[in-house]
């Protein structure tokens, strides 16, 4: 057994209760779990010890919607949407061309440096989808790299028709649903489709998605990024942990969501580097929709590795609190993934801990761009 004091900690988040604040605090973890926390004059003593000198400490953030396995960049789709183009799901395909093309070695390695940009930046847990390589042996090649970073791992095969499918839908959606999922499936634990304009139907995303889950993966979607095109009212139908974007959400889809134990997951990096208009967060927690952020990693629509990033445009721009963005990038990241061990510091919970250089959590808002994240302690570790 051995155990971790972290004491004068100036605001202590747990997410336990509520947001769970206490100042002047001490906590402890144990084998790699949280163990006591509570003021920090009355912390028992332990066998290692860290001081916070004054800092906030909050739970790591769980980062539920990631395409961090890639090879290439699509800066040019970038130029061209800052001089007034409008952002479409086309510009995949340029990246299925180049990982394609790209050694495992290469993927490893552009992975393991977006995986170190992540816990820089806090994330102690995150997902990552498959999805650019799009065919049989690219597919299970992504996730079975991906797997050696995260069990979070998803086989996003329809995330857009490949170019050699382009007159045979039915043909590429026969192949996700049998030869790749099969492939996939020991290296995935989700499944997740593009339901969306210029991507799958909601009827193609039902027929993919109940193969996943007879082939034991859960499901998850991407839905109303671009449009509203049945993506939410498929996923409370099919009762999915999580449904992706939801920019374009209607009081009626989100009273379908408030109902359902289905998460809504918002992605402000996607409007924010597609210069898109930013849905209102405010409207989901009147609704009592349950809400998380993620930072939707990917070249094409959210070149973005930072949660505190994220969490500044969701308070400036998405009318988020900073106490609801703080919770939606912990705990609601944690409710997306199905996960109750993470996303808070509750008795028991994993001890993956960040300490910020910032006497309070709101500075994770109000200063956006500024590497306040000074340690990161990663219970699995
Ligand atoms: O979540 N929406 C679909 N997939 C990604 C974008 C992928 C890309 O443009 O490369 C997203 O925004
Ligand atoms: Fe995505």
């Amino acid at each position: 057994m051995s155990s971790t004091l972290i004491t004068n900690i100036g605001q202590l988040v747990t997410n336990d209760p509520d947001l769970g604040t206490l100042t002047n605090a001490a906590l402890i973890y144990t084998d790699g779990k949280i163990s006591w926390a509570g003021a920090k004059s009355s912390a028992p003593s332990a066998d290692e010890r860290i001081d916070a000198d004054g800092g906030s400490v909050i739970p790591g953030f769980v980062d539920s919607h990631t395409h961090a396995i890639f090879a290439g960049d699509r800066l040019n789709d970038f130029l061209a949407r800052m001089n007034g183009t409008k952002y479409a799901s086309g510009g995949i395909k340029t990246t299925v061309e180049a990982t394609r093309a790209a050694s495992d070695e290469s993927l490893r390695n552009h992975l393991e440096n977006v995986v170190t940009e992540f816990i820089e930046h806090g994330i102690t847990t995150f997902e990552i989808k498959s999805g650019y390589g799009l065919d049989v042996e690219t597919e299970s090649r992504l996730l079975r790299l991906a797997k050696e970073f995260t069990e979070e791992t998803t086989f996003l095969g329809a995330h857009v028709i490949p170019s050699e499918f382009a007159n045979d839908r039915r043909g590429y959606i026969d192949l996700v649903k049998g030869s790749m999922l099969e492939a996939a499936a020991p290296f995935a634990k989700w499944i997740d489709v593009f339901c969306d304009n210029g991507a799958f139907t909601r009827d193609e995303a039902k027929e993919i998605l109940t193969a996943g889950v007879a082939k034991g993966l859960r499901g998850r979607l991407h839905g109303n990024q671009l449009g509203d095109t049945g993506g939410i009212e498929l996923a409370v139908e099919m009762k999915l942990a999580s449904v992706d974007h939801c920019t374009y959400a209607t009081d009626s889809q989100l009273d379908l969501l408030a109902a359902s134990g289905t998460v809504a997951t918002l992605l402000p990096g996607a409007e924010f580097s597609t210069r898109s208009p930013y849905p209102d967060a405010s409207r989901f927690f009147e609704k009592g929709v349950k809400v998380a952020i993620a930072t939707d990693f990917n070249p094409g629509s959210s070149y973005i590795a930072s949660m505190p990033f994220v969490i500044s445009i969701a308070v400036r721009d998405m009318y988020f609190t900073p106490e609801q963005a703080l919770r939606a990038a912990t705990l609601g990241g944690a409710q997306a993934l199905g996960r109750s061990d993470i996303g808070h510091l509750g008795i028991g919970a994993r001890a993956d801990i960040v300490l910020l250089e910032a006497p309070s959590f709101e500075y994770l808002a109000y200063r956006p761009g500024s590497q306040l994240v000074k340690q990161v302690l990663v219970g699995n570790l």
